[in-house]
């Protein structure tokens, strides 16, 4: 059997996983790879820190050039963009093919890595990088190159996942389901990424570039994080049959791709709003198959490494009997739309004056800027005379949404509105 040389940069959550997995099973992987798959060095950053006892400590070395100008394949899990990225095109320079988990690397550089692994005739795998062990990349690149994606939708960040589900199922603040997910170890000490959307962003990058055939950047996508969710708004989404859910979705339009991170109001029928837990969940709606769901563990060592496995054993595959991965494919080229033109359902809550003329006033407005009504609630008057109303609107375009926020929190009649956010709304 051929050796394939193996750099790894990076031992913490998912690095020891991976040879730890790969200690553990070596014959059925040097099978399936058809290869003899071999470790040849571990780059870290501290040689002294605490390591699981799968890691060779001989393998260790903070000199990762050294390691990568020897390898056949460099499994990048360190994370960050720099030196992550000057690592991956050392790689490429010197002839090996790389696997990545590395999401936020890809949201940003993706287009320049991909450019360089095609020079280079080499593979660039990431399927880590999107649903942790969830098969969604390999998906969408391959199984739904046979159908025309329309629609992503999906909870694509296990964090924010579990922390609307400890509000939603046990009525924890937004500051107490933080501090249960870091104690767990799905947060981090800063939780900004997950909570603020970024994560869950970078992810809707790659998988729109996927699904769309076009170059989609994290900076293309509109992202909103969970910090504002209140239990109070889950109870009263609740209340009106809908789950809150951190989602990212990815939309073709007649006129280019919508994007979008935020939180949305899932229908308590729709597949996603069951999805508990770190468990993250990616809908795909293709023209002609339909919808189709890839659901399972999102994070966490074992269930990523699964997947940074699986792209070993094809690179090595490639390294010992020939062919590449499918190359990336920008040929859509379609528009990104801004999100003043995305169009979608939308909740607005405002309190309102409990006067004569209110309704008719607020529903007035809406009407004026050509936003269709589904539902409306109202709440009972507090002691100050304040009425909750709660409207739910059909598809309206984003832009008409907010003129009228604009409008109604600048009415000066009766209908003075003092608070007013909104929210979007999916469908069953
Ligand atoms: P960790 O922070 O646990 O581990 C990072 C590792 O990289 C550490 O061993 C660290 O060394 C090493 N490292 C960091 N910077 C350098 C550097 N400049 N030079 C050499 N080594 C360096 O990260 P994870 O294992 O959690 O994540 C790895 C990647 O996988 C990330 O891109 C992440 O987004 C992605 N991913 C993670 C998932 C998860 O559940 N954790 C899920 C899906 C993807 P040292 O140990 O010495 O500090
Ligand atoms: N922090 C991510 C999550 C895991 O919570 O889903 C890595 O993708």
């Amino acid at each position: 059997m051929k050796e394939v040389k193996v750099a790894l940069l990076g031992a913490g959550t998912v690095g020891s996983a991976v040879v730890r997995l790969l200690q553990a099973n070596a014959e059925e992987f040097n099978l399936r790879a058809g290869a003899r798959l071999r470790v040849i060095g571990i780059a870290v950053r501290n040689l002294e820190a605490p390591r699981d006892p799968a890691i060779d400590r001989a393998l260790l070395t903070t000199d990762a050039h050294a390691i990568i100008a020897q390898a056949d394949i460099v499994i990048e899990l360190m994370g960050g963009i720099e030196p992550a990225r000057e690592y991956i095109l050392a790689a490429f320079a010197a002839g090996a093919s790389v696997v990545t988990g590395n999401k936020a690397l890809l949201a940003e550089h993706g287009p320049e890595l991909y450019d360089a692994a095609a020079r280079a005739g080499v593979d660039l795998y990431y399927e880590a990088a999107v649903g942790g062990a969830v098969p969604v990349v390999y998906g969408l690149r391959e199984s739904l190159a046979g159908d025309r994606v329309t629609h992503i939708l999906g909870i694509v960040n296990g964090t924010t996942n579990y922390i609307l589900d400890e509000m939603t199922t046990n009525g924890e603040s937004f500051d107490a389901a933080v501090k249960k997910a870091q104690e767990l170890g799905y947060a981090e000490a800063d939780p900004s990424a997950d909570v603020d959307g970024y994560d869950a962003a970078a992810k809707c990058a790659i998988l729109a570039s996927l699904a769309f055939h076009t170059r989609v950047q994290l900076s293309d996508v509109h992202t909103h994080g969970i910090r504002d969710i209140t239990p109070e708004m889950i109870a009263s989404a609740g209340r009106g049959g809908y789950v809150v859910k951190l989602v990212a979705s990815a939309k073709r339009r007649a006129n280019g791709i919508e994007l979008y991170v935020g939180p949305t109001l899932i229908p308590a029928q729709h597949p996603l709003a069951t999805v508990h837990g770190a468990y993250n969940a990616i809908v795909v709606e293709g023209e002609a198959a339909d919808r189709l769901m890839f659901y399972g563990p999102g994070a966490g060592g074992n269930p990523t490494a699964t997947a940074v496995l699986s792209d070993l054993v094809a690179a090595a595959h490639h390294r010992v009997h020939g062919g590449l991965a499918p190359r990336e494919l920008a040929y859509g080229e379609l528009p990104i739309l801004p999100p003043a033109q995305a169009r979608s359902r939308f909740q607005l809550s405002m309190d309102v004056a409990d006067h004569v003329g209110v309704l008719s006033e607020v529903t007035g407005t809406f009407a004026r800027h050509n936003v269709s009504i589904s539902g409306v609630t109202q709440e009972s008057p507090t002691a100050d005379h304040l009425c909750r109303l709660t409207v739910t609107t059909h598809e309206a375009l984003q832009a008409d949404v907010e003129a009228t926020i604009a409008d109604l929190s600048a009415a000066a009649g009766p209908a003075t509105v003092s608070t007013a956010s909104f929210v979007r709304v999916e469908v069953a």
